[in-house]
């Protein structure tokens, strides 16, 4: 999927919010390593990395030309900052109406706007690809991400006492959320 915007930060600076591509292969990879050892909060530890800048390069390219999936990069000044995307649960009719999200942004950047700002856009991004809803896992602690999906509509629907076990802090539990993209409560 394609996305482009120019948004205005708390700061007063201008973030362009665009879909990654081939050429951002190396920026996101910096980022990605940089924002996984910056918190204890996301999935995996630099070194659990899969990926190196050519197989992002590659995964980015593969997201712009998918049209239910995208990984939206966050850019000031022509540095990424943070990233989100969406991607599907599956393929099969059971579950093709699923999304799930993800998100970081660079803590040297936090409180400007970014995060809700690509939050926002991957909604609108997951309402355009078709998807009756979007999902995403949050570790429960992890104040500051709770609360903004909370005031973008996210609902808890479970919680996994053992989501994650941190190698720093031992098991973290984990919120499930999800928000419906056509309206309906359910
Ligand atoms: C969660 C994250 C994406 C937020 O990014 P951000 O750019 O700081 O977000 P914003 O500046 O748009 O702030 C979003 C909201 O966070 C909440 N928030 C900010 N500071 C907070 C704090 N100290 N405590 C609780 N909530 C806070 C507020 O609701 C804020 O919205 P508001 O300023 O409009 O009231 C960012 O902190 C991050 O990347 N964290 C590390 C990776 C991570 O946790 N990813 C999510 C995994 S589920």
């Amino acid at each position: 999927m394609l996305y482009n915007k120019r948004i205005s930060l708390k700061d007063g600076r201008t973030c362009v919010l665009r879909n990654g591509d081939a050429q951002d292969g190396q920026a996101l990879f910096d980022n990605f390593m940089l924002t996984h050892a910056q918190t204890d909060w996301l999935l995996s530890y630099p070194d659990e990395n899969s990926l190196d800048a050519a197989q992002e390069a590659a995964f980015l390219k593969e997201k712009a030309m998918s049209p239910n999936e995208i990984e939206i990069i966050a850019e000031i000044d022509g540095r990424v900052v943070g990233s989100a995307g969406i991607e599907r649960v599956g393929h099969k009719d059971k579950v093709k109406h699923r999304a799930e999200f993800g998100i970081s942004v660079d803590m040297d950047y936090w409180g400007l706007g970014i995060g809700r700002a690509l939050t926002r856009a991957c909604i609108e991004c997951a309402k355009a690809a078709g998807y009756a809803q979007l999902e995403l896992q949050a570790v429960e602690a992890n104040e500051r991400a709770v609360a903004l999906y909370r005031s973008e509509g996210f609902v808890a629907y479970g919680r996994n006492p053992r989501g994650f076990r941190s190698r720093i802090d031992g098991w973290q539990p984990i919120l499930l959320m999800r928000l419906a993209l056509d309206g309906s409560a359910g």
